[in-house]
């Protein structure tokens, strides 16, 4: 019984030894420790055994089972270490690849061109107001010495709404609602804002597009008050170099109202393609607020004077970055925006 016992123990060692799996193991656990297996069919047998050999034989049955079951467990353990070594293996990360790459968006260039005027202006105590895109004909046109009728409306043919109410064709009825909300009070105000006009779109003109409105009332405010803020902002967005100059024209919110070009930034002023040869290039529209204007909204154009200014936000941007068709700013072709990705401040 004790060599049968030996026998069994060499077999499920060398059992266990080979097994390469944990169901394996299982499969010899089952087969040499289980209820069905020998070694509980030996133990079974003992009561054949004589008083003495008994014990002996069931301390030795104890100590196999102990035996093959440390095995069991130490063997139980290698491979499961195994197992988790060879998943690590296999889902090991090769942290030396390049990442994936995130792609980072930039600002539109006309926020931009927007921003940096805000800027200038803000940083010479402006403040910075907003109107209505659908706007009241009053605004748009009456309050700004335009009235039912008047032939320079032809100038800005719009999108009405009704006959009382359209999309407003310039940033100009801020102007007008300011001075009223202001109620004779001094304004220093800029009012960037999207504009509409009944154009046919093309190269240079685009049916929406962005303005910004300047206006500064005070006591004794000049003509060269304009300039100088005007020469600013020109050399602001095109370079310290850039010099201004003003040509007489006709806005009906303003007397006098002027055309305002700024030096070549490309030529410097001798003449190119783009300035057309003329070394100046036409930026904006300005002039002194009309006396009808200003006592339309309430103020005493005798004790106040003002001067306001209109910029195309598109036009600053095509200049400045050499773009050659308006449409580019509104379409969002990736390739057209990544461009002011680096240039980025
Ligand atoms: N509102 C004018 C336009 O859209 C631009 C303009 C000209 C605005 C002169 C002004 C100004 O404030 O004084 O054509």
């Amino acid at each position: 019984m004790e060599q049968q016992l030996k026998q069994l123990e060499q077999e499920a060692l060398a059992r266990i030894e080979a097994a390469v799996s944990l169901k394996e193991l299982n499969d010899v656990r089952v087969a040499y420790l289980g209820k069905k297996g020998p070694i509980t069919d030996l133990l079974k047998g003992m009561g054949k055994l004589s008083a003495e050999e008994r014990p002996k034989m069931g301390a030795l049955v104890n100590t196999v089972r102990e035996n093959l079951t440390d095995v069991l467990t130490a063997k139980s353990a290698a491979l499961e270490e195994a197992a988790i070594q060879e998943q690590l293996e296999k889902e090991s990360i090769d942290v030396t690849l390049p990442g994936a790459k995130v792609q980072i968006g930039n600002r539109h260039p006309l926020t931009r061109v927007i921003e940096e005027i805000e800027d200038l202006f803000v940083s010479m105590g402006y403040e910075i107001a907003e109107g209505p895109e659908v706007e009241k004909d009053y605004y748009n046109f009456e309050a700004l010495n335009l009235p039912k009728g008047h032939p320079a409306r032809d100038m800005q043919d719009s999108f009405y709404i009704s006959e009382e109410i359209l999309l407003r064709t310039h940033t100009s009825p801020v102007q007008a609602r300011t001075m009223e909300a202001k109620k004779g009070e001094p304004i220093r105000i800029i009012c960037p804002g999207k504009v509409f006009r009944r154009d046919t779109d093309d190269a240079t003109h685009s049916h929406q597009f962005m303005q910004i409105e300047g206006l500064v009332i005070g006591d004794n405010i000049r003509m060269s008050d304009l300039k100088g803020t005007l020469d600013a902002l020109a050399k602001k967005m095109f370079g310290a170099e850039r010099e201004i100059r003003l040509r007489p024209s006709f806005f009906p919110f303003t007397e006098p109202s002027v055309e305002v070009d700024v030096s070549c930034h490309k030529c410097g002023g001798a003449g190119c393609n783009v300035c057309k040869k003329t070394g100046w290039i036409e930026i904006l529209g300005a002039g002194m607020v009309h006396p009808n204007v200003l006592e339309m909204a309430g103020y005493d154009s005798k004790k106040v004077s003002g001067f306001a200014f209109g910029i195309g936000a598109e036009r600053i941007a095509m200049l400045k970055y050499g773009v050659d068709d308006i449409r580019h700013f509104y379409t969002n072709d990736v390739r057209f925006l990544s461009q002011f990705h680096r240039s980025e401040g």
